[in-house]
């Protein structure tokens, strides 16, 4: 081959892997179809999620649970939502396990009203498409 032909082999070479993994970046941005949390750019998310953030942070659940969820005294919540149920999700925040150091939050008005949104928020993490830390509104 003449280097002009291996050139231009090598740069077709390369735009087909650039392409792929461009293809793989998109695939793996998406949220599944039926994910219970929206999200942009890893940090902009629907507000029913955005409460569940919030919610998050004002019930402290970072004490136990780590700031980024990856676990403390209490379970990574990251590798915990991939496994658990939404019923149980809901259970174990409203009744707690309180002989194991889970404490129950039913009493809580906040958790009541957007038990569902902090639910699609840990599943968002748990999924690797939500980024640690602050999350902000969608457009
Ligand atoms: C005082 C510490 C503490 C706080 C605060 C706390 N948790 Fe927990 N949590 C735990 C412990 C310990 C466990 C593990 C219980 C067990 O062994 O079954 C747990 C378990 C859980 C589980 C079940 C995990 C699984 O794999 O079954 C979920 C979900 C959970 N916590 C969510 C939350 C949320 C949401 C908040 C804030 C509203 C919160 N926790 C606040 C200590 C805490």
């Amino acid at each position: 081959m003449s280097s002009a032909k291996v050139r231009v082999a090598q740069w077709s070479i390369g735009f087909l892997a650039l392409s792929i993994a461009a293809v793989c970046i998109s695939a793996n941005d998406a949220p599944a179809a039926d994910a219970p949390y929206q999200v942009k750019d890893g940090n902009k998310v629907d507000a029913k999620t955005l409460d569940g953030w919030k919610t998050w942070r004002a019930l402290a659940c970072e004490r136990c649970h780590g700031p980024n969820q990856e676990g403390l005294v209490g379970p990574s919540l990251v590798e915990s939502l991939k496994k658990l149920s939404k019923e149980d999700f809901h259970t174990t925040i409203m009744n707690g396990r309180p002989e194991k150091g889970m404490p129950p939050f039913s009493g809580s008005a906040m958790v009541n009203k957007n038990w569902e949104g902090l639910y699609a928020y840990l599943k968002g993490r748990s999924d690797g498409k939500i980024q640690p830390g602050h999350v902000y509104p969608m457009e």
